[in-house]
């Protein structure tokens, strides 16, 4: 395991990804029944962005510190600017976990799960004042497994690995199909990245077969064919909150500007 999220925290494929979240959970929100989230590869929780790992990539100055200075931005942007502005005053940026955790209420519950031995330490350190989430330290898809579908029956499945494995991509494919038949109606957020040698056509593919509420959201900073770069990064929404797609599509805009690069989007 040798990936370590402080190198990339805050870059523009953590705003999207982020944003996209935000909304998620925004939306659970609006139904006074509580819910349920697994983040399955969670990370820290809390990355300094002073620090030297950070500050050798400086990733974030093309993503969260560009995001953060939209003047007026729509409502949506707004609601997770808050979410990040007490942290980003003191160089901080909160990963999954922390953002998920804070919009929380009480009937909510939040399972983190990080594999990393240091990581999952920083990661309990980060939550540890937020009385419905707990940590777990599993192998993500055994974590999601073990805990769908959830009792609550309504809730959100965060699947963001470091794509380390070769096979990675294989493996959401195959684990796609065992979700569907555990716990059809839930909500599942995948990240990938996207990068010429990488079969995101494949992951396209099962997504679309997948279900008739399938949302596919990338953003490309480079043309995706491009050799040897890292040219975007998509989100794949299984079961979207609704109208989470079309939250996330009129802000397309605003973000092409800010962060620079072209939206594509599938919807099934
Ligand atoms: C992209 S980072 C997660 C970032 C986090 N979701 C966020 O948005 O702030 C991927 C994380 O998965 C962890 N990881 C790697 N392999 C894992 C596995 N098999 N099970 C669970 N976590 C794993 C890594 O240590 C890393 O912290």
């Amino acid at each position: 395991m040798n990936y370590r999220h402080i190198y990339h925290a805050g870059n523009f494929a953590d705003v999207m990804k982020h944003l996209a979240l935000v909304l998620c959970i925004d939306y659970l929100k609006q139904k006074e029944k509580g819910f349920f989230v697994l983040d399955a590869h969670g990370g820290c929780g809390l990355y300094d962005l002073k620090s030297e790992q950070a500050q050798k990539t400086k990733e974030y100055e093309a993503g969260i510190a560009a995001l953060m200075a939209v003047q007026e931005a729509p409502d949506d942007i707004q609601l997770y600017q808050r979410q990040i502005a007490k942290d980003w005053k003191r160089k901080h940026y909160p990963g999954s976990p922390l953002l998920i955790a804070r919009m929380l209420r009480p009937q909510d519950q939040l399972l983190a799960n990080e594999l990393h031995p240091e990581d999952v330490q920083t990661l309990k350190a980060n939550l540890g004042g937020f009385e419905n989430a707990r940590v777990l330290q599993m192998d993500a898809y055994e974590a999601i497994r073990a805990h769908i579908p959830p009792t609550q029956r309504r809730g959100l499945v965060l699947i963001d690995p470091p794509f380390e494995k070769k096979d990675e991509f294989q493996t959401l494919v195959k684990q796609m199909k065992e979700w569907k038949k555990r716990w059809p109606t839930g909500t599942y957020m995948i990240w990938y990245p996207i990068k010429a040698h990488l079969p995101v056509p494949e992951l396209h593919e099962a997504a679309q077969n997948w279900g008739e509420d399938v949302f596919i959201w990338e953003f490309l900073k480079h043309p995706r064919h491009q050799a040897e770069t890292f040219n975007g990064s998509g989100v794949i929404l299984l079961n979207p909150p609704y109208q989470v797609p079309g939250r996330l599509s009129i802000l397309e805009n605003i973000l092409r500007h800010a962060l620079r690069g072209i939206f594509e989007t599938y919807k099934t």
